[in-house]
């Protein structure tokens, strides 16, 4: 096991941030906390690196307790948005630093900067100053100097908030690859969706210090358990239209929804942009908006004051202002309690 948070409590004076947090995080894996900016990331990855001090709950590193242990105590690697780095030095003093404070054998140190630095590609950049580094290369060396101790455990947070797309996108698909070469077991926190999804063994998905979900990124997808993950989940992000019910069945206009609960009056009904089509058993809307994003097209709908978005064929052309009959695909409808939000079923 890699690590393992149970019954984790972590309080601000009266504030509790984190509420009972249990987590398992295997060894060589990488685990996301996604979730809105204040649900509790950062708080949990600084709890665990012994920066703040729990109120109740215990952490292990494999079989050993180390709750409250000072950050110098745990041998992990951290990684921070802000790449601080230390601008006087060269990347190559930089990554050295840490295993110069750890009294490494010089020779072995100045071996294992190189190692280290060929990993993430940046071995040609060594007696540079951070600079004259990009954004994306600043990070590869904060990246490298976390590593160079030969790290269990490595925790990013928000690692790739400060470069643009592009080099996001990139960057995080090395991180992937270094976490697999090195087979470290990584927290990579994130309130991106999408980034979360697309580099995450698993997805740990937070709210108000509280977990709502953890899955794998298609599951977590696939099988959102409330109305939250659904509608966090996913770009665009999830439709919904309230639908009453009577026995077990609700109807808008031309569209007859059956199998929903017999003991509600109402229920949400969630379905995504690409689940939706044009039908004569549908309801009208008519085309706010639509977008053109190359392989498809993005139309905003408005039924009575609902939006909805929908995805179509780049071939379908449709006018802004025009009317469209559409419904939810049979059977990728997600349907969840009006109170509780928790998902009951798919229609
Ligand atoms: N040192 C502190 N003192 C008091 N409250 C704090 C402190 N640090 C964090 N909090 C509060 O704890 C909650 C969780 O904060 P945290 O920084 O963990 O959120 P986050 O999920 O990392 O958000 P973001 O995505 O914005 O970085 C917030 O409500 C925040 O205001
Ligand atoms: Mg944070």
């Amino acid at each position: 096991m890699g690590i393992r948070l149970e019954n984790l409590v972590v309080k601000f004076g009266d504030f509790t941030a984190i509420n009972d947090l249990t987590i398992q995080i295997p060894k060589g894996k990488l685990i996301s906390l996604l979730g809105p900016s204040g649900c509790g990331k950062s708080t949990t990855l600084f709890t665990i690196c012994g920066i703040h001090k729990p109120a109740g709950g215990k952490i292990y590193f494999g079989e050993r307790e180390v709750t409250g242990l000072e950050p110098e105590k745990l041998g992990i690697g951290l990684v921070f948005q802000n790449y601080a780095l230390y601008p006087h030095m060269t990347i190559r003093e930089n990554i050295l630093f840490p295993l110069k404070n750890l009294k490494w054998d010089k020779a072995e140190a100045e071996k294992r900067v190189v190692e280290v630095a060929k990993i993430v590609k940046i071995d040609g950049l060594l007696d540079r100053k951070p600079g004259q580094l990009s954004g994306g290369q600043q990070q590869r060396v904060a990246i490298a100097r976390a590593l160079a101790k030969k790290p269990e455990n490595l925790l990013l947070d928000e690692p790739l908030s400060n470069l643009d797309t592009k080099l996001r996108v990139e960057t995080r698909q090395e991180i992937r690859r270094i976490q697999q070469e090195t087979g470290v077991t990584a927290i990579f926190v994130t309130h991106d969706q999408e980034e979360a999804m697309s580099i995450s063994d698993q997805i740990i998905l937070m709210k108000d210090g509280k977990i709502q979900q953890v899955s794998t990124p298609t599951e977590i997808y696939m099988n959102p358990c409330n109305k939250f993950v659904a509608s966090f989940i996913g770009s665009p992000a999830m439709n919904f239209i309230r639908l009453n019910v009577k026995d077990g069945s609700a109807q808008v206009e031309d569209c007859i929804f059956n199998g929903l609960p017999t003991n509600k009056k109402t229920v949400d009904l969630g379905f995504r942009a690409e689940d939706m089509e044009v039908s004569v058993q549908g309801f009208d809307t008519i085309v706010e908006t639509v977008e053109v994003l190359g392989r498809e097209r993005l139309l905003t709908l408005n039924h009575k004051g609902d939006t909805f978005k929908m995805l179509v064929d780049k071939e379908f052309m449709i006018e802004e202002g025009s009317t469209l009959k559409i419904r939810p695909k049979v059977g990728k409808a997600y349907v969840f309690d009006t109170e509780t939000e928790e998902f009951i079923t798919k229609c």
